[in-house]
């Protein structure tokens, strides 16, 4: 299925590991409608691993396992569509999952085929206990080619950790999204890495193939499967607004059933996810090198590639998202060696400055002989919406 904007949703992963259900599954449909998250956006309701028996029938089909869903798949996407909301489920292009259930190696156009007669409207696809033989571009092809046959249009999520050089193929596959990463964890070092790694991927993120950057782990507060400590509010905020700027696909990994105000607030930011959902899909680009400042008594300022990295994006509607996301430890003053109008392409002699809306404050202010002053806490973020106006 071809979508030219990063897909929005739910995974069951992130907190519920093996411990998956019908149930679940439908109290999570219920709790995605209830709370109108739908209405922004959230659309898809996926199922990871662990939901089939471990033996295929004798027809050579994979099984749901009756203990988990006594009802079986077809029942259960009829009720999350029934919500208005689209079906997702997992394989892998090994021979058995992640988990060891069986995967769809020299299974893939039968199991293309049950999914479409269960309904399935995504499909993500893993990359463990693959066979020697076949390279991985081989792998997802088959599965692309599977799914675009398979007379139903199924979103095609691949799930390679960015392994033997993902980017480079991935777009071939007709994949709608890859993951570029290995597993996040519900904490700030696991995000703070993953950022770090993927800011060198931008240029292989856009329309027709969205980078990955993995389930949100935003809400879990420290439960569930992934958990790994938790992160605060602001660390949580600093995570969706990054996922959002690089334009990441949106998967919900808490528990939405439960969530709190703040996961709420955060998760359901519209200038973050009209940001994310821009239908022009523009990469962010690095807004200048950030240097030490020599009189910026203790204040630490790393180079932009590592701790402190400001981002531009272009958006659709003519106006320029920028962020500044600080993943050190130090309050960050943002000392440019660049004018950040000429960054974003508002030359000085241009008669023309940037008005800065801050969506978290709602201030709006001009950025004055080329500059504007974005202050950073620790493990925050600052995000404005900057549309381009005489001086
Ligand atoms: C891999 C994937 C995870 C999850 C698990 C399930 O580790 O990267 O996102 O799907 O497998 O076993």
């Amino acid at each position: 299925m071809y979508k030219i904007t990063p897909a929005m949703g739910w995974n069951s992963w992130n907190t519920f590991g093996a411990a998956i259900n019908e149930k679940v599954i439908m109290e999570t449909a219920d709790a995605i409608v209830e709370k109108g998250l739908d209405k922004v956006g959230y659309e898809y309701v996926v199922i990871d691993d662990t939901w089939s028996l471990r033996e295929r029938d004798e027809n050579g089909r994979l099984v749901p396992d009756p203990e988990k869903f006594p009802h079986g798949m077809k029942y259960l996407a009829d009720y999350v569509h029934s919500k208005g909301l689209k079906f997702g489920i997992y394989s892998c292009a090994g021979v058995v999952t992640c988990c060891g259930y069986p995967a769809s190696y020299e299974h893939e156009y039968v199991d293309a085929a049950t999914f479409a007669e269960w309904g399935v409207d995504f499909l993500k696809y893993d990359y463990c206990n693959r066979s020697e033989g076949t390279p991985g571009h081989l792998l997802y092809k088959r599965m692309g080619t599977a799914l675009a046959s398979s007379g139903r249009d199924i979103l095609f999520s691949a799930c390679s950790w960015g392994a033997d050089d993902t980017m480079v193929w991935i777009k071939e596959t007709g994949a709608h999204m890859w993951r570029s990463t290995g597993d996040i964890n519900d904490s700030f070092g696991s995000i703070s890495a993953l950022i770090r790694q993927e800011i060198r991927h931008m240029q292989y993120n856009g329309q027709g193939c969205f980078n990955d950057l993995d389930m949100l782990v935003v809400g879990m507060n420290g439960n569930g499967n992934v958990a790994a400590g938790g992160c605060t509010y602001n660390e949580y905020m600093l995570h969706f607004a990054f996922w959002c700027f690089f334009g990441s696909p949106l998967m919900m990994g808490c528990d939405i059933r439960n969530m709190s105000d703040e996961a709420y607030e955060i998760l359901t930011n519209k200038d973050l996810i009209r940001i994310n959902q821009d239908k022009a899909g523009r990469q962010p680009f690095f807004l200048h090198k950030m240097e030490k400042n020599p009189v910026a008594g203790g204040d630490y300022y790393a180079q932009y590639d590592d701790y402190v990295i400001a981002l531009g994006r272009y958006l659709d509607d003519g106006k320029i998202a920028i962020g500044v996301f600080n993943i050190s430890d130090y309050k960050s003053n943002m000392w440019p060696s660049m004018l950040l109008t000429e960054a974003v392409g508002v030359p000085e002699p241009s008669g023309k400055t940037l008005l800065m809306r801050d969506i978290f404050t709602g201030k709006e202010e001009k950025a004055t002989n080329g500059l504007y002053n974005m202050p950073c806490e620790p493990h925050s973020c600052r995000i404005f919406i900057a549309t381009v106006v005489d001086k």
